[in-house]
């Protein structure tokens, strides 16, 4: 099969990148982050989480990010929203995409938004009718699809059916994740196979986490199946608070690298989202973990 011509990249650095940082990050730099990334090109980007501030205190500051953005037009800024206290913030904000989360492991349900399964999915019926109501669009995204680190192997029947349960839900898209980048190609692409049997193609994501250094091998995989929207983080920032040891997204300037190489459209332009990664970088006060990035910045300061 021929590899899409074009892919959408949703940037999810603001959220899954910042979520996990210990030291708090005003919501000024989050702003400016936000806007950079907008501005390089981005038709999506996941700017906020709309959770508990108890659970996961780096995204209090949602809202204020979320009133303080230039909005470019025609660009999606996306929220986590676990339940319907989440879909009313996310609303008063001007979420133009909600997300519901869930799992495709019992143990990780759980642990992350603190019910099983099928009590996540009746948390994410109301939630699915107030987008709707509300013109809002709904994302559904399955953490652990490849792997847990509380259980272990996630059969690829749990992930099938949290696919056609986010569907019946009204999901315009489905994010498949890798939340402790564990996968590698020939399981990705069972896993992805699997999703495809229950889901449009065309509306399906791939979500990788680089724990093992395998997602943009993953990425490739998936687009040999024809999937064409992946998320990735801008210097490959973040990690999951309640997934101890995964790190960061595939960073999105690896993402871009690899997709120019290979002649597919992004719409997004590499040196903008370097420079926007060499921003956040330098106010974390560390190096990049994007080679790509890396490469480009020691390449322009020669
Ligand atoms: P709970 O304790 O079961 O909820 O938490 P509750 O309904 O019993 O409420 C308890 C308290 O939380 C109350 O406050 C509520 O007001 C408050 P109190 O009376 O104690 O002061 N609360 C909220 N506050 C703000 N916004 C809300 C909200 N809901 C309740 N929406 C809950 C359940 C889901 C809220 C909690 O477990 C939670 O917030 N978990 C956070 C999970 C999270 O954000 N994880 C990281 C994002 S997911 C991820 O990174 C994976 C992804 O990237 C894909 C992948 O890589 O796998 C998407
Ligand atoms: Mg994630």
């Amino acid at each position: 099969m021929d590899l899409p011509k074009k892919v959408k990249i949703v940037e999810v650095g603001p959220r899954d990148g910042l979520q996990n940082e210990k030291e708090n990050v005003p919501a000024e730099v989050k702003i400016e982050l936000v806007n950079r990334l907008s501005a390089a090109g981005f038709v999506n980007v996941e700017a906020a989480a709309f959770v508990s501030p108890k659970w996961v205190p780096q995204m209090a500051t949602s809202r204020e990010v979320m009133d303080g953005i230039a909005r470019k037009p025609g660009v999606i800024y996306s929220a986590l929203t676990p339940n319907m206290q989440g879909f009313e913030a996310a609303l008063a904000a001007k979420a133009d995409e909600v997300v519901i989360f869930g799992s495709a492991s019992e143990a990780f349900s759980q642990r992350n938004i603190n019910c099983s399964i099928a009590e996540s999915i009746a948390r994410f019926e109301p939630v699915a009718k107030a987008a709707k109501d509300n013109g809002v669009r709904l994302r559904g995204s399955i953490s652990t699809a490849f792997g847990c680190p509380y259980q272990g192997d996630v059969p690829l029947d749990a992930v099938a059916d949290v696919v056609a349960r986010m569907r019946d839900l009204g999901c315009d898209e489905i994010d498949i994740a890798d939340t402790i980048g564990v996968a590698t190609p020939r399981h990705t692409q069972a896993v992805m196979e699997t999703a495809i049997r229950a889901f449009r193609i065309d509306a399906l994501s791939g979500h990788f986490h680089d724990t093992y250094g395998q997602a943009l091998a993953n990425i490739y995989a998936s687009l040999e199946l024809g999937i064409s929207i992946f998320h990735s983080s801008v210097a490959g920032l973040g990690g999951c608070p309640y997934a101890k040891g995964a790190t960061g997204n595939i960073a999105t300037e690896d993402v871009l690298y690899m997709m120019n190489g290979l002649g597919i459209e992004t719409g997004v332009d590499l040196d903008a989202v370097a420079e926007a990664g060499h921003y956040i970088s330098q106010f974390l006060g560390r190096k990049s973990s994007s080679r790509a990035g890396n490469a480009l910045l020691a390449k322009r300061n020669g």
